[in-house]
């Protein structure tokens, strides 16, 4: 674990260097998307581990096998890290990857390409507090500090994987460049898992019976994940995530950010984001003074090329 210290530093955003090199950005910037590909996008901690189990159990049509069998980066490999060519090497039937970069990166491998897209995001503020914690137990990442310093850096920006609003902004405002393009949020899946497998199931084409979908949806509850050594990540080494120190399934919970922000970090925040994101197509809806949710303008009115 040579390199669990390292970072690495590709078109001004820093990633950790035991999973990223320059020749594996490389190799994602040059990926040759297929038209039956799936690529799940996310900035971290958005939802990314749900989202490849929710599609995992629409194409196994509710069938948990695959999903209590195989650990998750093996079916659905980061495009950009290192293992990901190997992986694909052996992997049989349509490809299911995963990114986090920013879609400037993968702009030219999309163009004119059907490969479906599937955008996760969730209220940044619940990202930011899963994040911290996330630092804690992965030695992969840089030590985050207070939460105040960890909070104030991911502001501006500065944290491993660059920019949560221009992230969402990059991906979002370049929907419609996307030929089949899914925009979904960690909230949506949270309040109605059973229609947010609905719209994954209609978006890749794959219909499921009732049944199927019921045990899709047990399969993908927080409970389930989190018992699942194929997605809890309790395969990996101590020295890599170290377990003892917190949980990659944490809380799995909307709204948590409150119990983590004082009234004016919260407000620093809203007014960065405001600033942030005041020419985007997203806004905060709030759902009731607790709970905040991310979601396009208008329920009626979809981001271009919103194909569910
Ligand atoms: P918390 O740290 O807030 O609990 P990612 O996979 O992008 O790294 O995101 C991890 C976050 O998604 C964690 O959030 C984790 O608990 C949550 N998560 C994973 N599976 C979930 C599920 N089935 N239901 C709710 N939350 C889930």
């Amino acid at each position: 674990m040579a390199r669990l210290d390292v970072t690495e530093t590709f078109h001004g955003i820093t990633y950790p260097g035991h999973l990223h090199t320059q020749d594996t950005f490389q190799y994602a910037m040059d990926f040759k998307f297929q038209d039956t590909d799936t690529l799940i996008v996310t900035y971290p901690k958005s939802g990314t581990t749900w989202m490849q189990e929710m599609v995992t159990l629409v194409s196994s049509k509710g069938n948990p096998v695959r999903a209590q069998t195989q650990p998750n980066w093996l079916r659905a490999p980061w495009l950009e890290q290192y293992y990901c060519p190997d992986v694909l090497k052996v992997s049989q039937g349509p490809r299911l990857l995963t990114t986090h970069l920013p879609y400037q990166l993968l702009a030219t491998a999309l163009q004119g390409s059907k490969a479906k897209v599937i955008y996760v995001a969730r209220n940044p503020k619940d990202v930011v507090v899963s994040y911290y914690h996330f630092h804690k137990m992965a030695n992969f990442l840089p030590n985050p500090g207070t939460f105040s310093e960890f909070l104030n850096a991911f502001m501006e920006g500065t944290v491993h994987y660059g920019s949560w609003f221009d992230h969402v902004k990059g991906w979002t405002s370049n929907a419609g460049n996307i030929h089949n393009f899914l925009y979904i949020t960690y909230e949506d899946m949270s309040e109605d898992l059973h229609g947010s497998l609905e719209r994954v199931s209609s978006f890749l084409q794959c219909p499921l019976a009732e049944e199927e979908l019921t045990s899709a949806e047990r399969c993908c509850s927080f409970s389930s994940m989190r018992d699942n050594s194929m997605v809890n990540y309790t395969l990996v080494p101590e020295d890599i995530m170290d377990h003892s120190k917190g949980k990659f399934m944490r809380k799995g919970k909307t709204g948590d950010w409150m119990s983590n922000f004082s009234e004016e970090q919260s407000r620093s925040f809203d007014k960065v984001f405001a600033s942030e994101m005041c020419e985007s197509s997203l806004e905060f809806v709030w759902k009731n003074p607790e709970e905040t949710s991310l979601k396009s303008r208008t329920d009626t009115e979809p981001l271009p090329h919103h194909a569910a």
